[in-house]
């Protein structure tokens, strides 16, 4: 029998409803609010789109509200906003305000390009985030143009710098493509360390729209480390290190900032996983890689109950396959790519 969550107001940390066939607990959720982007960063976007969803296949603050409220209740102690990019969703204070009232959650995180940042950071702060991931691959204009085949690389510094400033944590998100930026690696870190941030450099997955997606552009988190300890000296292990996040973290052993790998295709770590995913219309994913998709939209707006809605979010943890299987013969990439489902 499915338990009353949606009147539970704390979350227990012992519910049992969201652990999947192989023990994983899950107490993430991440929240796309709009596929929409400004940018086409070929990692992820096709150069043209063909319009993004429609307003009325996006789900309401209200619906997006009632469901995290709902996973809230079974464990869901964090919740991460992506996109597209999260900021083009008009409004995304007054969500972050909603979603702040929810007395279990810990955190409410943003992964933003930081391309419209400076205008919102102050709000959004105020409306309780607790932290930002801005995307950030180089610091020269015109890799930025051939990587996101946009103008703008400015307005994601300022960006950067109103984060800094809002006094929130900010970690800064790198894709490395091997023709394109590896030679920013350096430069960016150090960028980061001057600014006292961290930065995590993330694989390139296939989940790229064009599906130009080849092994020989990925730069293993493995290949950048030795690059950067080439430089910086030796990196250390950070301590206390929750194992369920997906980043391998360090300190420099000679001075501020962090660094971190996150290497889903060269050392996938899908055996930690505690992530459930909601795209911007509506549907439970148990995996960025998945095939499968369960449509909450649906049940939210024939008006189900709690109870529905759980069993269908416990219905997607429990069918979870151990492994994204990116190294598989035969494997496929998912048929949306990550600007559809959520960074
Ligand atoms: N591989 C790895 N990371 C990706 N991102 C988007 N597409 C990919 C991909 N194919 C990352 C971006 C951003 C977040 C939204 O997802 O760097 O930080
Ligand atoms: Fe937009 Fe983010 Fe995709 Fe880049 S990675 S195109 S910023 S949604």
């Amino acid at each position: 029998m499915v338990p009353r969550a949606g009147e539970t107001k704390t979350s227990d940390p012992h519910s049992l409803l969201l652990v999947d066939r192989f023990g994983r607990h899950h107490t993430s959720l991440r929240v796309s609010v709009t596929d929409a982007c400004n940018i086409r960063c070929r990692y992820c976007m096709p150069e043209s789109v063909n319009g993004f969803m429609a307003q009325e296949r996006l789900m309401g603050f209200e619906e997006i509200e009632r469901t995290i409220r709902i996973l809230a209740g079974v464990g869901i102690t964090k919740v991460r906003l992506t996109g597209g990019e999260p900021l083009m969703r008009p409004g995304l204070p007054r969500l972050v305000e909603r979603i702040s009232q929810i007395p279990s959650l810990q955190h409410i995180a943003l992964t933003t390009n930081g391309m419209l940042l400076s205008d919102s950071m102050h709000q959004l702060a105020q409306a309780g985030l607790t932290h930002v991931n801005i995307s950030l691959d180089t610091l020269r204009e015109e890799t930025f143009r051939r990587m996101s085949r946009r103008e703008g690389l400015d307005r994601v510094l300022d960006g950067i710098e109103a984060a800094i400033q809002s006094g929130l944590p900010v970690r800064l998100n790198a894709v490395v493509l091997r023709d394109i930026n590896l030679e920013d690696c350096i430069p960016l870190v150090e960028f980061a360390r001057s600014r006292n941030i961290t930065i995590r450099f993330i694989e390139f997955m296939p989940l790229d729209a064009e599906r130009a997606w080849n092994q020989s552009q990925v730069v293993t988190g493995k290949e950048l480390r030795k690059r950067v300890e080439d430089v910086f000296g030796p990196l250390a292990l950070k301590q206390d290190t929750d194992p369920s996040q997906p980043s391998r973290d360090y300190v420099f052993t000679n001075g501020s900032g962090g660094i971190g790998f996150i290497d889903p295709v060269s050392e996938p770590f899908c055996s930690n996983c505690n992530r459930l995913r909601l795209t911007a219309d509506g549907k439970f994913r148990n995996c960025l890689f998945g095939r499968e998709e369960w449509d909450v939209m649906s049940l939210l707006r024939r008006g189900a109950n709690d109870h529905e809605i759980l069993a269908l979010a416990m219905d997607c943890v429990r069918s979870k396959f151990a492994s994204h299987g990116i190294s598989d013969a035969g494997f496929e990439p998912p048929v949306r790519a990550m600007y559809q489902i959520g960074g």
